[in-house]
C-alpha cells in the first residue's frame, strides 16, 4: 500500500501479470473505495489494506465502481458482505452489467461471438470467477455529484465515457488529483516488469476522445489510474496525447488496410499497433468494434 496524500491511499495489487491500483479516500465522515478488484482481491488486497489503515466495516460509506470489468467490480459482493451498509455505486449507463455478472459477461466479454471473436473456455471460466457473485448496485451516478468525505473535503464524480458508457472518475480538488480508473489508456497496458501486456480496450472512440480532452483540460496536478503509473504535471498531457495518437493511428490504419471485418482487423492491425504478445491482438476487438461502428 502506498500513501499518496493525507488520508489518500492506493492499494497495490496484481491482476494476472499487470498491476492494479485501488484508491482509498479516508474521510472523517466516511471512507470511499474506488473499485473492488477481482473477486479474490477482497481477501488478498482490500481487507488487509483496510486492516492496516484501521478501517472498520462501519467506516466504509461509498464503494464506487468506475466501470464494468472483472478487475473493477469482481469484489462487489465480498465487500458488501463485509460492510453491508456501504453504498455500492456505479455509472448509471453501466448499471445492468454491474448488477449481474452474467449480463456483464454476455454483453462485454462475449459480445463479439457473432464475429468469430470469443474467449477460449478456460479463459471464460477465469473471467466468470473474477467477476464474483451478483451484487445489485445501490445508487447510480451520472457525473456532477459531490460527495462530502469530511467537513473540509469534498470530491466530485465525473462521467468519463469511452471505455464503457457510464465510466466514472473521482475529482479531488483538495489534492488536485483525478482518480480516473481506466478512462484513458495511452497506447498499451504494461505488466509489472514494464513489458507490453495488453492493448488499449476502449469501446467508443468518439466519447473516449472527448474524455481525453476533458482530462487534458482539468486543473489538476496528478492523474491516478488503475493500471498505469501515476502521472504528474506535464506527464498528464503526454498520457492524453499518447491516448489520442493511438486512436487516430488505429483509425488511419483501418482505412489504409480497407478491412471491415472485425477479426481480420484485429489480426492485421495488432502487429502494427503494439508489441504485446501475439494472442493479445484479438483483444483489440473492443476498440476495432468501436472504430468499425459495430457497437
Ligand atoms: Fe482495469
Amino acid at each position: 500500500m502506498r500513501q499518496l496524500f493525507d488520508d489518500v491511499f492506493l492499494l497495490e495489487g496484481q491482476v494476472g501479470t499487470r498491476p492494479i491500483y485501488l484508491p482509498v479516500l479516508r474521510g472523517k465522515e466516511g471512507v470511499l473505495l474506488l473499485d473492488t478488484g477481482c473477486a479474490e482481491h477482497v481477501d488478498n488486497l482490500i481487507l488487509p489494506g483496510f486492516a492496516t489503515l484501521d478501517i472498520q466495516p462501519q467506516d466504509l460509506r461509498f464503494v464506487i465502481n468506475t466501470h464494468p470489468d472483472s478487475d473493477h467490480v469482481g469484489g462487489n459482493a465480498g465487500i458488501k458482505r463485509w460492510s453491508p451498509r456501504a453504498l455500492l455505486c456505479c455509472g448509471d449507463a453501466d448499471r445492468k452489467m454491474i448488477d449481474d455478472p452474467s449480463e456483464l459477461f454476455r454483453y462485454r466479454y462475449d459480445a463479439y461471438r457473432p464475429y468469430g471473436v470469443f474467449y477460449p473456455d478456460e479463459t471464460a471460466k477465469n473471467i466468470r470467477r473474477d467477476l464474483g457473485e451478483a451484487q445489485p448496485v445501490d445508487l447510480t451516478l451520472r457525473g456532477g455529484e459531490r460527495i462530502r468525505l469530511s467537513a473540509d473535503w469534498e470530491v466530485e464524480v465525473l462521467h468519463l465515457p469511452g471505455h464503457s458508457k457510464g465510466h466514472l472518475g473521482i475529482l479531488d480538488p483538495r489534492n488536485r488529483v483525478l482518480f480516473g480508473g481506466d478512462a484513458i489508456q495511452g497506447s498499451v497496458y504494461l505488466d509489472v516488469t514494464g513489458k507490453p501486456a495488453l492493448c488499449p480496450t476502449y469501446l467508443y472512440p468518439e466519447s473516449y476522445l472527448q474524455t481525453c480532452q476533458l482530462i487534458e483540460h482539468l486543473d489538476i496536478d496528478y492523474y491516478v489510474s488503475c493500471h498505469w503509473p501515476i502521472k504528474k504535471g506535464h506527464a498528464i498531457a503526454e498520457f492524453c496525447a499518447e491516448t489520442r495518437a493511438f486512436v487516430e493511428r488505429t483509425e488511419l490504419l483501418l482505412k489504409a488496410e480497407g478491412t471491415t471485418e472485425l477479426r481480420d482487423a484485429c489480426l492485421k492491425l495488432g502487429p502494427l499497433l503494439g508489441a504485446w504478445p501475439e494472442p493479445i491482438h484479438l483483444e483489440l476487438v473492443y476498440a476495432m468494434a468501436g472504430h468499425l461502428g459495430l457497437q
